[in-house]
Order: structure tokens, then C-alpha cells, then sequence
């Protein structure tokens, strides 16, 4: 089977495609659609090498999980890039571990600890938890309730609004912003700069033709730089002043540098993901009536709605690995040196794992199961923050709107809808929304 062509006829209306020469990397009409093509791979085998860049494919739930899980054989220097760039170097032998830390100055993001192996992993994501305390989560949740209703209150007598735009985006931003203690009067300047913008980690390589490498987290290094300074020579009562007096585990102090890519890096890893989050489960809902009734009944099935909508459009289609030492991963050799993509999107509908998995079913008992966030210990450090912000936006839509259903007049009949997605390989989710509501009704 493997190196077969196939012709898949696709959905009524759209192209017939031969899925074997698709190079998913540049495909602008896969990022539209990517499941029919992720289905073909791990029909060929779930650990499969594409023929354009000889990326490995992990499409399978089991195989991708493994991966994930051992840190030891597989790197993450190229966590966000993948094949681009190219390896600043030649693989040679069985174990690249050595070459890897030579080069690790070349590889994107570097400084950044989605990208760190052990040791440097350990200790950078060790100052993170110290900022992601229970009860900076908890404050953080009450101001997630407090800023829904104040952006909901900017377009509810609309009757209608555009969801990422007008609310996701923002919503995202400030929401970090909150976590990390941002002064109240500089909130404004973070959303007009943020907000509308997409960050590092969010497009790279070969469909957006842009470079990776820069360090475009730049200007939110510098305020952050300033805010650090500023509370190491005089604390106050706020959470920049905890993070400014931060430690390493053994007691040793990080630069202010070290302090600040931890939590700058929050806002590349959190803003487009969550929008991404959250402009599915709104879709989910303004589709289907019949979801906003079950759920409007029982407000505890909305926890399961959310999990659900990141399984089955999980914003984080694929996500990179190296291969540091040759291994075997599902019955395939993998030569060190190896890119493998773990399609998370894909392991996400793995019919092996979940019974018919096209389908966006509430009563799914594994769906917590999917591996939206990641495996192991790289695992999304804000999985607890977006799951938090998709259930808050839900059961605030609920509240205060009624009817929620897809703008007509911009997507189509409900027979006909278009929807128009981000054209990048590593991500998935819509670029626009557009829905209508009733805002008659009464905040609960
Ligand atoms: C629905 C929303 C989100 C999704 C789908 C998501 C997905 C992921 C995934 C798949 C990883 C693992 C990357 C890897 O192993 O290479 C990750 C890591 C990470 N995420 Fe998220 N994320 C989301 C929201 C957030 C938010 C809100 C924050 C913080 C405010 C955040 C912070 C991080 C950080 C710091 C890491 C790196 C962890 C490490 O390297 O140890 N994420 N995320």
C-alpha cells in the first residue's frame, strides 16, 4: 500500500484530488479541508513519510502519544518550524543528541521553552508553575467572567457580531494579560497591538512564505523587560513583582531576560489557539440549535461541549518532533535525524481511539481523552486557562443570548455554507465568524 496512488473522490461540489502528490506543507486547498488527506495518510500507515520534504506523518492517536511521552529518543528543538529550515546540519550516526546541542542557537524560537529539551526544559518550566499558582488561576477565572460581559456588552444590541474579532481575539489577549498582572491602564495598548495580530509559533514556513527566526515577540519583551526592572527595585503588591522575584529550584536567580520569555511566550502559545477554541465551540453551537437546548438544561454537559470541540478541530493541527536517536516508531525505522509531525488533528479522529470520530457527539465518553494540549512535558501549560475561557464564553452566550445561529447573510444557507480558514499548515480555525443572536434576553 504504501507509495500507492489514490484518487479519493472528495465531498459533493468540491475537487477530485490525487491525495499522494498533495504536499501538505504548500496546499492552500488542504487547509481548508485537511481531514480527507490526514485519513488518506494513516491509511497508509499511521507512522508514514510524506515523498516532498521526507517529514514522517504520526496521523495515529497511539503512535503520537508515544512520541509525546519520550522526551529521551525525540527533541522538540523544531517543535514550531518542522521542516523549516532545513536542519542547520547533516544528521550522522544513530545519535544526533550532541549535534542537536551544538546547533541549538540556529533552530527557531530556541530561547523559548516549547523548543527546550532536559535539562533547560526542566528549569524554565519550573519558573512558569511558580507563576501558575491555584490561586492566580482562580482570580484569573473571575476576571474571565467579568471581561465576558464587558466585551459581550459591546456589540450585544447588535443582534449580531464577527466572533473573532470582535471578541475571541481580544478576549484571548486580555485574558493572558490578567494572568501575568498587567496594569489595568496599559490593557488597552496590549489589545491594540495584540489582538489584531498574529504571533510567532502561529504561521511559519512554506504556505506563509514568511521566515522563521526573528524575535517578533520583541516589543512584548521590552515591556515586559521594563515591568521586571521596575518591580525588582521596588516591589508592590502585584504578580509581576512575584515573577520579578522569582527563583530557579536550586535558589539561583534568572536574568531578567529568562524571566520574561516564560511569560511573554504565553501570549504566542495562548492567543491564536484559544481564539481558535473558541470560534469552534460558538460554531458548534450557532449550528445546532438543538446543543444550545441541551445545554441552556444542563449547564454541567458544558465542560464535555468543549472538550469535544478540541478534539474535533483541534487548533493545534500538527506539531513537530526530532528524532535524537534511531528508534522504531509503529513498526517503521526511524533514522535519527528524523522530522516527525505529530498530527494532532488527526490522532484526534483516530477511529482506532474514537468511535466514529468525524461526528461531534456530546455523549462521547473519551473525549477527554483527545491530545488537543499535547503529551508529556511539553504538555500545554495553559490547557487549564483555554478550557476555562471556552466554558466561561459558553455559559455567558447562553446567559445572555437566545437563538444564536450562523449569519446567513455572510456564510450561506444552512445547505450551502462557506467557511474560510486560516491558510497554515500548523494550525486550524476559521478566519471569521460571523453569527446573529436574540439579546433580548435577561442576564441570569
Ligand atoms: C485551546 C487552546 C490551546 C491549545 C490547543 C494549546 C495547545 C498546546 C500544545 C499542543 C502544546 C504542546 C507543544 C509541544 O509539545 O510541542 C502546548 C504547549 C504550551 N502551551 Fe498551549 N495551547 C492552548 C492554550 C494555551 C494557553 C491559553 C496558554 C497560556 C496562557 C498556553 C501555554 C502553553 C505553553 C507555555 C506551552 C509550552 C509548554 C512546554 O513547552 O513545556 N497554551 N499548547
Amino acid at each position: 500500500m504504501a507509495g500507492a496512488r489514490l484518487a479519493l473522490p472528495r465531498k459533493a461540489g468540491a475537487r477530485m484530488t490525487d491525495l499522494a502528490s498533495v504536499d501538505y506543507f504548500s496546499d492552500a486547498d488542504i487547509t481548508q479541508d485537511p481531514y480527507e488527506y490526514l485519513d488518506y495518510l494513516r491509511n497508509q500507515n499511521p507512522v508514514y513519510r510524506e515523498p516532498h520534504y521526507g517529514v514522517v506523518a504520526v496521523t495515529g492517536y497511539q503512535e503520537a502519544v508515544e512520541v509525546f511521552r519520550d522526551s529521551g529518543t525525540f527533541s522538540a528543538a523544531i517543535s514550531i518550524g518542522g521542516p523549516f529550515p532545513p536542519l542547520p546540519f547533516r544528521p550522522e550516526g544513530d545519535d544526533i543528541t550532541e549535534q542537536i546541542e551544538a546547533h541549538r542557537h540556529h533552530f527557531p524560537i530556541f530561547q523559548h521553552m516549547v523548543t527546550m529539551d532536559p535539562p533547560d526544559h526542566t528549569r524554565t518550566r519550573a519558573l512558569l508553575a511558580k507563576l501558575l499558582t491555584p490561586k492566580r488561576l482562580k482570580e484569573n477565572e473571575e476576571y474571565m467572567w467579568r471581561q465576558a460581559d464587558r466585551q459581550l456588552d459591546e456589540f450585544i444590541a447588535n443582534g449580531k457580531c464577527e466572533l473573532l474579532g470582535e471578541y475571541a481575539k481580544p478576549y484571548a489577549t486580555l485574558v493572558i494579560a490578567d494572568l501575568l498582572g498587567v496594569p489595568d491602564a496599559d490593557r488597552d495598548k496590549f489589545r491594540a497591538r495584540l489582538a489584531g495580530h498574529e504571533l510567532p509559533g502561529s504561521r511559519v514556513g512554506a504556505l506563509d512564505q514568511e521566515p522563521v527566526g526573528r524575535n517578533p515577540l520583541e516589543w512584548l519583551e521590552d515591556t515586559f523587560s521594563a515591568y521586571i526592572a521596575d518591580r525588582q527595585r521596588t516591589p508592590r503588591e502585584d504578580i509581576l513583582s512575584v515573577l520579578a522575584a522569582t527563583t530557579y529550584p536550586d535558589g539561583s536567580r534568572p536574568s531578567i531576560i529568562d524571566l520574561v520569555r516564560p511569560a511573554t511566550f504565553l501570549f504566542a502559545a495562548g492567543q491564536e489557539t484559544v481564539t481558535k477554541l473558541l470560534s469552534v465551540a460558538v460554531k458548534a453551537l450557532a449550528e445546532r440549535p438543538e446543543y444550545q437546548q441541551l445545554l441552556r438544561e444542563d449547564r454541567s454537559l458544558v465542560g464535555q461541549f468543549i472538550e469535544e470541540s478540541l478534539r474535533i478541530e483541534s487548533p493545534t493541527k500538527v506539531d513537530f518532533r526530532l528524532a535524537k536517536k534511531a528508534t522504531r516508531l509503529g513498526g517503521v525505522d526511524i533514522p535519527a535525524g528524523t522530522v516527525l509531525m505529530l498530527c494532532i488533528g488527526a490522532a484526534n479522529r483516530d477511529p482506532r481511539k474514537f468511535e466514529r470520530p468525524d461526528e461531534f457527539r456530546l455523549d462521547r465518553r473519551n473525549a477527554r481523552e483527545h491530545i488537543a494540549f499535547g503529551r508529556g512535558i511539553h504538555t500545554c501549560a495553559g490547557a487549564p486557562l483555554a478550557r476555562a475561557e471556552g466554558q466561561v464564553t459558553v455559559n455567558r452566550m447562553l446567559d445572555r443570548f437566545g437563538d444564536i445561529a450562523i449569519d446567513d447573510s455572510v456564510h450561506g444557507p444552512a445547505d450551502r455554507r462557506s467557511y474560510r480558514y486560516e491558510p497554515t499548515f500548523l494550525l486550524r480555525g476559521l478566519r471569521d465568524l460571523h453569527i446573529t443572536f436574540d439579546s433580548r434576553v435577561r442576564p441570569a
